[in-house]
Order: C-alpha cells, then structure tokens, then sequence
C-alpha cells in the first residue's frame, strides 16, 4: 500500500518542478504564465503556500483549510491584484496582513470564520473595490472597519450573525456604490454619500421608520427581502431618496405603500412580489410616471380596483402572475397600449369580456410564455384565455348589458296591512331569460329573513303588512359583465283607518314596528363590479348579477342573484348586529 502511494506521489512532487523556474509555481498549485495567475483551490492547503511567485496579479485559495492570516503570509506580492479566500476556515486575520498588497483589486473572504476584523485589517489597501466578507459569524462592525478603502465599490456582508453595526463602521467608504446586509440589526448607516445599491436581507424589524435612509443621497436602487417582521412602509421611510428601482419583498405588508410611494416620480422598476397584499386601490400609483415594471406576483391580490394604475403612463411589464384575481379590467389601466408583457397566468379567471382586450391584443401583448386559463365558467374551464376558438368567444365573450324588462313606471299605492309586490325582471338580451331557480335562501348562519320583505324568484320584491314608514323609492339594478341596468319603482303607503287604529293591542303600531322591524331604510349593495352608493330617498336595492350569460336563444341562461340589506339607520343598529344579511341565488 505504502509502496504503491510512493510511486504515484513521485511524478506529482516531480511535476512543479517541470515548467522552467519563471518565478517557480508553489507545491500543489498550478501557475499560468501568460495570466500571471496562480490557483490552488481544494488543496487542503491550512496555510498560504511559500513560493508564490512575485509577479502573480490572481491569487486563487479558496475551499482549502487555511485558519490564520498574519503578516507576511502575503508578503512581497506587490503585482497582486486578486486575491480569493473564500470557504477556508479562516477565524483570525492579523492587522497587516492584507498591507503590503498596494494593487488589490479584489478581496473575496466569503465562508470562512470571522467573528471579528479588529481595527486595521484593511489598511492601505487604497485599490480594493471589491471586498466579499458575506457567510462569515461577524457579530459587530466597528468603527472605522473600513475606513481606508476609499476606492471600494461593493462591500457584501450578507449573512453574518451581526448584532450590531458600529455608527462609524462604514466611514471613509468614500466611493462605495453596493452594499449587502443580511441578518442584522440595521442602525444608521451613516453617510454613504456614493451608494448607489442597498441591499438588505433577512432583518427583523417590523417597520420602516421615517427617514431611515436620509444619509443615503445617491442611493437608486432599495431592496428589501425576507423581513417577516416587517408590516409597514411608513409614508415618511422613502422621503430624501430618489430610487429608480425599489424592491419589497417576502414581508407582512398587506398594502401597497402608497404613501411612501409618492413622490417617486424617477422610479422604473417596483418589485412587491411574494407579500400578503389584498387589493390594489385606485390611484396607488399615480405618481409613478417613469414606471416601466411593475411586479406583484405571488401575493394574495383578489381585487385590481378599476384605475389602479392609474397614472403609470409608461408600463411595459406587469407582472400578476399567482394571485386570486377573476378578472383584470382594461379600465384598471391608465392606457393598455404601452404594455408589453402581461403575466395573469395562475390566477382563477373568470372568462368573460372583462378580459377581452387581453384576447384582442394576445398576437401583440407578450405573456412571458405562460398562458393564463379560465376557471370559469365550466364550460371553458382549464382553457388556455387565449386558444380559445372564435367560435367560443362569440359565445362568451359577447357582453350585453342586462335589460330589465316590462319597464312601465311602478307607482304602488297600498294601505298599511296589505301585502305589496314590485316586478323586476332582467335578461342580457331581450326574451333569453325565462327560467326560474330556488327559492333564495339565507346565506350563512344568521338568522332568517327578518322583517317583512324578502325577494321572490325572478326579481320580484314582496313586502309584507306594508307599514306607512315602507313608503319611498325602490331601485333594482341588474348588472353584469357588461354592464348593468337600473330601474325605479315607488311605494306610498296609507295609514290605516283611524277607526280601527284605538281598537286594541293587535294594532298598536309601536309594538309591532318593534317585532318586526322593515329594515330596509337605507341600503348599500355591494356586488362584484362594486359599489353603489343611493340618494337619500333610495330605500332598497336588489342586484342581478349575471356571472355569466350565454347570447343565444336557445341557450339558457345563467343568473346568479344577490341580494344584500345593510342597516344603517342609527348608530345603535349598525353596532349591535352587524348589519348586514345576503342572500344568494343562482336562476338555471
Ligand atoms: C492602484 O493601481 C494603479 C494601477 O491600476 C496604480 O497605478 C496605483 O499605484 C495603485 N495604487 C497604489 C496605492 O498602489
Ligand atoms: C437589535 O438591537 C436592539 C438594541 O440595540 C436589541 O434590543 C435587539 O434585541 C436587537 N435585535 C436583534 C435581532 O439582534
Ligand atoms: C404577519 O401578519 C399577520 C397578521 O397581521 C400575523 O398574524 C403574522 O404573525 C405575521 N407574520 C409574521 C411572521 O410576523
Ligand atoms: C432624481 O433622479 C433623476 C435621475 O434618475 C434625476 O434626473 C432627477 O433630477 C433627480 N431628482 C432629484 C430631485 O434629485
Ligand atoms: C421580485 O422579487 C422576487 C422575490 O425576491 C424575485 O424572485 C424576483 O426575481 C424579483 N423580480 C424582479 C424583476 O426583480
Ligand atoms: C413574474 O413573477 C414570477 C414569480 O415571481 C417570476 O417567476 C417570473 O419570472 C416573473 N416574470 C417576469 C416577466 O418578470
Ligand atoms: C352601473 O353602471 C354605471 C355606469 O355604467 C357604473 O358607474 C356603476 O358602477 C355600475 N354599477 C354596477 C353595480 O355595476
Ligand atoms: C277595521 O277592522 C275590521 C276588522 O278588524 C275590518 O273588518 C274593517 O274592514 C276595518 N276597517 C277599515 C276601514 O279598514
Ligand atoms: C303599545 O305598545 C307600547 C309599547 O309596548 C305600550 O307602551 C302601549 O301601552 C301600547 N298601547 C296599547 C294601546 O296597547
């Protein structure tokens, strides 16, 4: 065995010695004249090889075993102008040891031991502009760490285990232009008046705070990434920077910064992708005039409000990939023509001409490759948007608006005690809709219909032992997809007659408005293309909301209907129940 190592060591001893002495080449290297470059990566090397020839500009040690660097390991390399380090097991680096290396251009120490770098490690090395000390244990930064690099350009510390960075620390970074931070407690960072890029990583800290970034004058592009803790963009935290690109990622915000966003007139590129947000509002962006990317992917987004974006006049890419979202309206943009990439792939669409213009511009509009698929109605269910035949979309993709029919004014006149009816029938074209469903039925486990009106198959409002405070105007609006229509009807009630009004309890009116109260004084009615907001005379409101509504004849249609009450006649109501009771009905 020994015998058998000793024979095949000995032309490897030998084989340093083969290129003619130019300098020499360490033992267990290999040196590249033309390049000037010496390289022992994975050597096992435990410390800097002697040899090393004077004119070397590329030092490559990495993944070896080194532990220590003093001064003089790296003596008498004044051509040095690359140095690597990386992933050995270096847990001490003696003041000096980096001193007699004038040219040093880069300095990688990623993956190695430092838990600390006492004062003047770093001296004289006036041409380093890069310095890698990421995936170190480095728990503090002191003052003046770095003080002499001047011409640094990029200084990663990602992935330390720092604690605490001195005030100091970054001084004399003169020319600095990135710098990474990761796991740490962010403090001041000081002046850095050349940073261009600031990445921070892994922090906890729950809010951005006012002016955090005050000192940072030149800074153009943010990130922030992995910070579960953090909740909130104050509208104070941006102020002072003027950022091309910003990137919020892989947080707690559950809204869009808008506040902190305005202002921001020179940024192109915003990355909210990955956090829990809901809802884009309207006008969010309004001041982002210069946006050319938008990402929001990944986040939880149900709702795209019309005019979001709403002053973004330059948006080439929007990116909404992996969201709950069931339409995208072309009413949400300040103009679609700018687009060019549009990602709504892994979002339950609903297919109907909400998303028409997409289908319009597909030959033009770049989807990245991913298709977006409907997830209704059943019919197309799993299709790709845009494969869908012709033939379907003239089916689908028709959008009339609904039309309520027997449009003849309704003025009811009754007395109270009797029973009182109002029609409102709809149909996205005329005589397509026939079909009844069920009987509404209570959604939820609340309780059943209180008072005295309730909503019958078809549309039809029914108000029971109708009571003079029932008199006013009702309003049934139909919508759809396409649109929505809307129609009046009035009610005036009499009282009963004053003779029968003294006869006994059965009558007495107090009581009975108590048991059994018409809540319907004032109505909102929110469907799913939003709000209506009524007059004050407006008293009820019903919705025909057409999910879906096939064009012809002889297709049925399909009708989903709700219904929703919401008191809000005094503060007393509105806090005790709740409010609001809904109902839902599907018409077949
Ligand atoms: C920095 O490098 C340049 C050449 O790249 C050299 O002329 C200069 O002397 C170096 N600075 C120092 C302090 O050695
Ligand atoms: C951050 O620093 C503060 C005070 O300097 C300290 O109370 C807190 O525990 C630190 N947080 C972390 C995660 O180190
Ligand atoms: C994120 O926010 C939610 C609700 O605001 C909270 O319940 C959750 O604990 C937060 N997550 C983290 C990691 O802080
Ligand atoms: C913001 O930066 C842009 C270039 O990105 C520059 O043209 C503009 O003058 C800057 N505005 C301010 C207020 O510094
Ligand atoms: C946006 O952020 C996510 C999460 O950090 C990242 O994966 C994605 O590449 C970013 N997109 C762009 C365009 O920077
Ligand atoms: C859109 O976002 C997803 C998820 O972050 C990402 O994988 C994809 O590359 C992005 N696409 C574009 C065009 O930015
Ligand atoms: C009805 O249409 C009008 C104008 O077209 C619109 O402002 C309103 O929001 C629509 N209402 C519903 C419930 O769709
Ligand atoms: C008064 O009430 C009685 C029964 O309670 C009824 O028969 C009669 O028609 C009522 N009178 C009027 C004017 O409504
Ligand atoms: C009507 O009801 C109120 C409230 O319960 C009661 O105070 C009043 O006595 C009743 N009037 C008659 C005539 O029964």
């Amino acid at each position: 065995m020994t015998c058998w190592l000793c024979v095949l060591s000995l032309p490897l001893l030998l084989l340093p010695a083969a290129p003619p002495p130019a300098g020499g080449c360490p033992a267990r290297c290999e040196c590249t004249a033309q390049t000037r470059a010496v390289a022992c990566t994975r050597r096992r090397l435990t410390a800097v090889p002697d040899g090393i020839p004077a004119e070397t500009r590329l030092l490559e040690l990495s993944r070896n075993r080194i532990r220590c660097l003093n001064p003089g390991d790296l003596a008498a390399l004044p051509a040095l102008e690359e140095l690597d380090l990386s992933e050995n097991a270096i847990a001490h680096v003696e003041p000096g040891a980096f001193a007699n290396l004038p040219r040093l251009r880069v300095l990688r120490l990623r993956g190695n031991q430092l838990k600390l770098i006492p004062p003047g490690v770093f001296t004289r090395l006036d041409n380093l502009t890069l310095l890698d000390l990421s995936e170190n244990k480095l728990v503090i930064l002191l003052d003046y760490t770095f003080q002499d690099l001047h011409s640094l350009r990029r200084l990663e510390v990602g992935d330390n285990d720092l604690v605490f960075i001195s005030r100091r620390a970054f001084a004399g970074l003169l020319a600095l232009e990135e710098l990474t931070l990761e796991r740490c407690n962010l403090t001041s960072l000081g002046h850095l008046r050349g940073l261009g890029a600031l990445r921070l990583r892994h922090l906890a800290i729950a809010a951005l705070e006012d002016q955090n970034f005050r000192r940072l004058p030149g800074l153009l592009h943010l990130e922030i990434d992995n910070w579960p803790l953090l909740e909130d963009v104050a509208a104070g935290s941006l102020r002072g920077l003027n950022l091309t690109s910003l990137s919020v990622t892989h947080t707690n915000i559950t809204a869009v910064p808008a506040a902190a966003l305005r202002h921001h007139a020179h940024l192109t590129c915003l990355n909210l992708s990955h956090n829990p947000i809901i809802t884009v509002p309207r006008g969010s962006f309004r001041d982002l005039v210069r946006l050319r990317e938008l990402h929001l992917a990944g986040a939880l987004l149900a709702v795209v409000e019309p005019q979001a974006f709403l002053g973004l006049r330059q948006i080439r890419l929007l990116n909404l990939s992996n969201n709950l979202l069931s339409t995208l309206e072309e009413s949400t943009f300040h103009s679609v023509n700018t687009l060019e990439t549009l990602r709504v792939d892994g979002n339950p669409l609903a297919c109907d001409c909400r998303l028409l213009w997409i289908v319009q511009r597909s030959k033009t509009l770049n989807l990245d490759g991913r298709l977006p698929a409907c997830a209704t109605p059943a019919e197309v269910r799993g299709d790709a948007l845009r494969n869908l035949p012709d033939s379907v979309l003239f089916e689908y993709f028709v959008c009339r608006k609904p039309k309520i029919r027997e449009r003849r004014l309704q003025r009811v006149a009754a007395t109270a005690g009797e029973d009182v009816r109002f029609l409102c029938r709809a149909g996205g074209r005329a005589g397509a809709h026939r079909g009844l469903g069920d009987p509404p039925a209570p959604a939820g486990d609340g309780p059943p219909a209180r008072g005295r009106a309730s909503v019958l198959p078809g549309g039809t409002l029914e108000i029971q032992d109708a009571r003079p405070q029932d008199s006013g105007t009702y309003t049934c609006v139909a919508s759809n997809a396409g649109g929505n229509d809307t129609y009046f009807a009035m009610l005036t009630v009499r009282p009963e007659p004053a003779a029968n009004r003294t006869l006994g309890e059965a009558h007495n009116e107090t009581l009975a408005a108590l048991r059994a109260p018409l809540d319907l004084t004032t109505i909102l009615v929110s469907t799913a293309m939003g709000c209506i907001t009524f007059l004050g005379v407006v008293l009820f409101c019903f919705v025909l909301l057409f999910v879906w509504s096939r064009g012809r004849g002889q297709h049925k249609n399909n009708f989903s209907v709700e219904y929703s009450f919401r008191k809000v006649d005094g503060p007393a109501a509105a806090a005790g129940q709740g409010g609001a009771r809904k109902f839902n009905m599907k018409m077949i």
